[in-house]
């Protein structure tokens, strides 16, 4: 049985005052014990300016804390960036790499993004790699083309998969309130496991968690993680919420 993971993108929101107060809140609401850390991942992506404070705050709880994205160089003249052994360094334990976002307005690549997924590995950072076809793109028919050239990309640069989870973005549906049906998600899913299969291999496939993105709210996780590999949710918009995003917490762990 898959761990069933529950990971909030702050994207760029919220100051340090706000980090401390939604904690506050979090934990009560979703009334986090050792046993319930225990049997769901709970994962906050934040900004870089709340990843030092946001860890202090979460280790405490089992919770990890991610960044939203790399360097895939390990040091050097590389002004503005950060690589993983910085974020390792002040006890980061993943980050996000590929979100549509940064593929859409930071010129990340297929490319780009399998570097940083083999950097992410290498320095023992869990690497959540994201893929997600355009809304051209499922309209034209072309998802599963899409899907499999995203996640064969960063596929051929590791090899294995050990901490690497998949998150499944359709863009069309981020921050749209347009959610894909539990059965689109799905056979998106089955398709990327199949996909981890023909390279790594049944036990890695059966092992990787593939987290669904694209509107995920308390109001539709429960029909979403109830398909057979859907193993959890990144959360925008619902992730800011402290109430609503113990109540995803909850599913996780129905
Ligand atoms: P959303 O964002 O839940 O607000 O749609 C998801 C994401 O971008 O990771």
């Amino acid at each position: 049985m898959r761990k069933v993971m529950m990971a909030g993108n702050w994207k760029m929101h919220k100051s340090n005052a706000e980090l401390e107060e939604f904690f506050g809140a979090f934990v009560k609401e979703a009334n986090l014990t050792k046993e319930s850390t225990s049997r769901v991942d709970i994962m906050f992506a934040l900004p870089y300016t709340l990843l030092a404070n946001g860890h202090k705050i979460a280790e405490q709880h089992g919770i990890c804390i991610a960044s939203q994205n790399m360097d895939s160089n390990e040091s050097g003249a590389f002004t503005g960036e950060i690589s993983a052994s910085m974020l390792k360094d002040i006890g980061i334990c993943a980050t996000l790499i590929g979100h549509s976002e940064r593929r859409q307005y930071y010129n990340e690549t297929d490319d780009s993004v399998a570097k940083k997924v083999a950097a992410a590995q290498k320095a023992g950072i869990q690497a959540v790699a994201c893929v997600g076809e355009l809304l051209d793109d499922r309209e034209s028919g072309a998802t599963n083309q899409v899907v499999t050239r995203q996640v064969s990309a960063f596929l051929d640069a590791i090899d294995t998969l050990d901490n690497v989870v998949i998150a499944y973005e359709p863009v069309w549906a981020i921050g749209t309130g347009k959610t894909a049906t539990p059965e689109m998600a799905q056979e998106v899913h089955a398709l990327i496991r199949s996909i981890v299969q023909a390279k790594f291999g049944e036990d890695a496939a059966n092992k990787v968690q593939i987290l669904y993105g694209g509107s995920a709210k308390p109001s539709n996780i429960d029909e979403l993680l109830a398909q057979p590999d859907i193993d959890g949710g990144l959360v925008g918009g619902a992730s800011l919420k402290p109430l609503d995003f113990a109540k995803m917490v909850q599913s996780g762990l129905k």
